[in-house]
């Protein structure tokens, strides 16, 4: 266990995720020794007011990982995959949110409360879950503890901050030119996202899913230790919601499940807010999680398609649980089991 308290760095601290993850360290009791903030050239010298304080953006370089403890990172898979290797090599352990390393078997892809001892076998990287994946663990990791899972199905409604900032200030031009009738020409999607759904996140794999929805199969089935066995399949949609990822979701189970008893058990698992109660029209929609910490997880039933099996409907603020609190926490739990 280390006795000193961490050298922190915030990597893409002037992107999305980087704004939250610096929201979220201010909310957070987390003890460090110093912090620094690092970006492209593009915002070298912009400054950044945290915990009252103000600090110049630094350009992100080689050496600018000397002497730092942890990394939070957020700033695309090309620049992870150039300063992860560079920043493990240096001691510190470079918390990742790109997709870059998720599915590298040396490093350990963790939602904390969920796989935390898999943080032990870190080499100096570990990956954040992608945004879908990771509102989704603490339900099914609860599920499958009690129930065992044997076949899986997610169908997300994805926001459009999971694509940055690009993809938001894009929503609001596309609505505000769809109202006064004028045409709009999409860049950051394919197709208009006002008043719009797109079937399509990320780019198309040889078997006809997206590689947001391989990654939602290949990531779950990592971080839950499932076998090939069980079976997994999702498709992924983008809607036209600032915060906020909702997915439905059905599983099959090897166990008998009860809804009921199932809305207890998640009830008391950390993490989660259930709300789902229909006679009061209580299920969770993006709009009220947005800005918020927990999982909501309503909707709650038997299924009707699989003898043993449950539907539901799980909402997070993609940002917060999906990204940047979700790195803040593993970052907590790496300094608190003496990981750096
Ligand atoms: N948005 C989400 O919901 C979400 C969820 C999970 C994971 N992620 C992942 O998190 C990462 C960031 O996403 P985002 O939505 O925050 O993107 P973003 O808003 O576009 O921000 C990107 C950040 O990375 C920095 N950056 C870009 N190139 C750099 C370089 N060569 N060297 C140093 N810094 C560089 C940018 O700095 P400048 O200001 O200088 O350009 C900015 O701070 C991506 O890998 C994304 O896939 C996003």
């Amino acid at each position: 266990m280390k006795q000193s308290l961490p050298n922190l760095a915030v990597l893409g601290a002037t992107g999305v995720v980087g704004r939250e993850i610096l929201k979220i360290l201010e909310e957070n009791k987390v003890e460090y020794n110093s912090i620094k903030f690092l970006a492209s050239s593009r915002s070298a010298g912009s400054k950044i007011d945290f915990k009252g304080k103000s600090y110049t953006v630094v350009e992100a370089k080689p050496e600018e990982f000397d002497g730092v403890n942890i990394c939070l990172a957020s700033a695309g898979g090309e620049t992870s995959k150039h300063f992860a290797p560079i920043s493990a090599e240096k001691g510190c352990v470079f918390i990742d949110n790109s997709s870059a390393f998720r599915m590298d078997e040396n490093v350990p892809l963790v939602i904390a409360g969920v796989n935390d001892e898999d943080l032990k076998t870190h080499k100096g990287i570990i990956s954040n879950p992608n945004c879908s994946t990771s509102q989704l663990m603490l339900p099914l990791k609860a599920l499958n503890d009690k129930y065992k899972i044997k076949r899986l199905i997610v169908s997300t409604y994805q926001a459009v901050s999971g694509a940055g900032l690009k993809a938001i200030n894009e929503l609001t031009d596309n609505i505000k030119t769809n109202l006064v009738g004028m045409p709009y020409e999409p860049k950051a999607f394919k197709y208009e996202i006002a008043f719009n759904v797109i079937p399509q996140i990320d780019v198309f794999c040889e078997n006809g899913y997206t590689k947001e929805e391989m990654k939602v199969t290949n990531e779950t089935r990592k971080i839950l230790h499932l076998g090939q066995d069980v079976k997994i399949s999702c498709s992924a949609v983008r809607v036209p919601v600032y915060i906020g990822h909702s997915e439905a979701v059905s599983v099959e189970f090897v166990e008998k499940v009860d809804a009921k008893e199932a809305r207890e058990l998640l009830k008391n698992t950390w993490g989660i807010e259930v709300r789902d109660d229909i006679s009061t029209y209580t299920y969770p929609t993006p709009k009220d999680a947005a800005g918020k910490n927990p999982v909501y997880v309503g909707r709650i039933r038997n299924s009707i398609a699989f003898d043993s099996g449950l539907d539901f409907f799980c909402v997070a603020d993609n940002l917060r649980i999906g990204a940047a609190l979700n790195t803040v926490r593993l970052a907590q739990k790496v300094i608190e089991m003496g990981l750096y």
